[in-house]
């Protein structure tokens, strides 16, 4: 390592226990690193409950969903038969995010149909869609392999995409949205209503709204910030994604929900809903399910934003 970049994780350190310390002092505005301890110190202190949204942004619908676990298994047979790649067990948050986007596309997503930021997993191969798009900056030829030649690979920024005005009736995200750096979270809003038909519509699942902004990293190099420095933290225990674009994500406050995505949205032409996921009653993810396995609190509870061009 540099030592500009050791510099610069020192000075990351000495931000985050700044943070902290204030926190203790009563004049911070984070209590703490919300990436770590218990589901409960999370919920206690970060999370929104979906009737205060709804409260706050009168532009959104927000709603419950409860899936049923005879259509997951349905889902799993007809278009995830390779599943098991995913993971072992059946309610992984992973099958559940596409069988959420799934559900929540309806009819839309046999007809022309966009997984964007699609990475490794994908129903695009097995929905015989009359037109389906895979997309990613990179697709590995495995994955292309997997999804077949009928799939158009799309390799190229979302931020930029190349497929025409009023072209698709479906778009689905999974665990991507919160991982677009600098300006791309707004840009894909923007390009998703560009391409999308009337009554054609976009889910992002998950989308994490918690009580404050935040964009971490893992990485000391990092420079691709779109936010002051008391909503940065550097986390070098993260098991953040990302590669040559770098491990990144974004949580949401309400403020900035509504100044990054909701003041991009074209609001005489599309409807926006987030609704809220479980599985027979089950949260999603289930705690239970990843009783061994910890996956990030901010996964909790699963939400999808939902944008329907109605113009
Ligand atoms: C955590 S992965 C999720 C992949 C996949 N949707 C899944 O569920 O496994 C995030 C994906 O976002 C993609 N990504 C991030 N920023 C992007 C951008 N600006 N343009 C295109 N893809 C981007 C990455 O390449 C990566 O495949």
């Amino acid at each position: 390592m540099s030592t500009k970049a050791k510099i610069e994780e020192m000075r990351l350190y000495v931000n985050k226990i700044s943070k902290i310390l204030a926190d203790l002092e009563g004049q911070g505005q984070m209590v703490g690193n919300p990436y770590e301890g218990t589901l409960e110190f999370y919920q206690e202190h970060f999370f929104v409950p979906l009737e205060e949204i709804d409260n706050a942004l009168p532009n959104v619908t927000c709603r419950h969903l409860d899936l049923k676990m005879d259509d997951f298994e349905a889902f799993l047979r007809d278009y995830l038969p390779w599943h098991e790649k995913i993971a072992k067990p059946l309610a992984h948050k992973k099958k559940l995010e596409l069988f959420i986007s799934f559900s929540l596309l309806g009819d839309r997503a046999f007809e022309s149909y966009l997984d964007a930021a699609g990475g490794g997993f994908s129903y695009a191969g097995t929905l015989k869609a009359k037109q389906s798009h895979l997309q990613d900056m990179e697709i590995r030829d495995a994955v292309k392999k997997r999804c077949g030649p009928d799939v158009n690979y799309v390799e190229s920024s979302l931020t930029s995409i190349p497929l025409e005005d009023n072209s698709l009736d479906a778009i689905s995200s999974h665990h991507a949205f919160e991982h677009f750096q600098g300006s791309a979270d707004m840009d894909f809003i923007r390009e998703a209503q560009r391409i999308l038909k009337t009554d054609g519509r976009l889910v992002l699942v998950p989308l994490f709204i918690a009580r404050d902004y935040l964009e971490m990293t893992n990485l000391a190099e990092f420079s691709n910030w779109s936010t002051e420095e008391k909503n940065r933290l550097f986390d070098p225990t993260a098991s953040l994604p990302g590669k040559k674009s770098g491990h990144f994500a974004r949580i949401y406050n309400l403020a900035m929900f509504q100044e990054r995505v909701l003041s991009k949205i074209d609001f005489s032409n599309f409807a926006a809903e987030l609704v809220e996921v479980t599985l027979e009653g089950r949260p999603v993810p289930d705690p239970v399910v990843y009783a061994t396995h910890k996956v990030s609190n901010f996964n909790y509870p699963y939400r999808a934003f939902m944008l329907t061009k109605t113009g």
